[in-house]
């Protein structure tokens, strides 16, 4: 079983090690101070705390840097020896700052989201294919061809679940208007997610919107009204600004 080292233990490091120990991974949580298993969310049993004061070294072994962005330097002056992987979830941080903070021989920078936990992350990625199987642990894995693109790639799965979350909780809101109970609101939205996720996995968006829309009816009443309101244009400069902010 192929064993990995997160060096982190906030939200996305429990988030990725649930979802590799799905995977058939050992997983091994590095952490500054001992966690509290009995305290998480995501269910841990079987993954492995090793605790770092100074040191830690990283010789051989394949590693995720899973800690704050800022704390890159200060982290990679404790480590030691040179890794066989490393793979970098930390948001604004290339792969060339990576490579000269921590020694391996292959590397690679991904985007991540916390269905990783459930193994339903969609996660592109940046760097050597050999990093593919791991970052597979999480869901599905995206190679990109460039900075750009990657970084382009990194708003769709890191940030836009936050933008669909909006989506969602005012979908909630007008089945409530319409006078559905909120327990329900929640059960049929979430549900709809579902439906859309299987529906686009097999037709473009364009021509899913195209088959649900019937002539002069209810459908396409609604989408007139997103289109009045500018939901398309407000989307695209919710990628646009989120992108401009991680530039930064
Ligand atoms: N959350 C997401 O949806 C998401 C998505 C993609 C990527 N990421 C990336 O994942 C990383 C962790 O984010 P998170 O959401 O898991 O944050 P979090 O829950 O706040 O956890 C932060 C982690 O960073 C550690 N840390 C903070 N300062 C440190 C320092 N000076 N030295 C060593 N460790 C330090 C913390 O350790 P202590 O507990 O000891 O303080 C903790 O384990 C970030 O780089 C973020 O960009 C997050």
């Amino acid at each position: 079983m192929s064993k990995i080292y997160i060096l982190g233990s906030g939200a996305m490091a429990k988030a990725m090690a649930h979802g590799l120990k799905n995977s058939g991974f050992s997983v091994v949580l590095v952490s500054r101070e001992k966690i509290d298993f009995s305290t998480s969310t995501e269910l841990l049993d079987g993954v492995e705390n090793e605790l770092y004061e100074n040191s830690f070294d990283i010789e051989g072994k394949d590693i995720i840097l899973a800690f704050k962005p800022y704390a890159l330097d200060e982290v990679a002056k404790k480590l030691s020896g040179k890794a066989k992987k490393v793979l970098s979830v930390l948001a604004r941080t290339d792969l060339e700052a990576v490579k000269a903070a921590v020694k391996s021989a292959d590397y690679a920078i991904c985007m991540p989201n916390l269905a990783a936990a459930k193994n339903a992350s969609i996660t592109p990625f940046l760097g050597d294919e050999s990093l593919s199987k791991i970052i597979s642990g999480f869901g599905k894995a995206v190679k990109m061809a460039s900075k750009s693109e990657f970084d382009a790639a990194g708003i769709i799965s890191g940030c836009a679940p936050a933008f669909l979350a909006l989506v969602a909780e005012a979908l909630v809101n007008g089945a409530i208007r319409g006078g559905v109970r909120a327990k329900d609101a929640n059960k049929l939205v979430s549900g709809l997610f579902d439906s859309v996720r299987v529906l686009l996995a097999s037709s473009h968006p364009a021509l899913l919107k195209e088959s649900i829309c019937s002539p002069a009816g209810t459908t396409i009443e609604g989408v007139a009204k997103l289109e009045e309101k500018g939901v398309r244009s407000a989307f695209i400069e919710a990628v646009a600004a989120s992108l401009n902010k991680q530039k930064g």
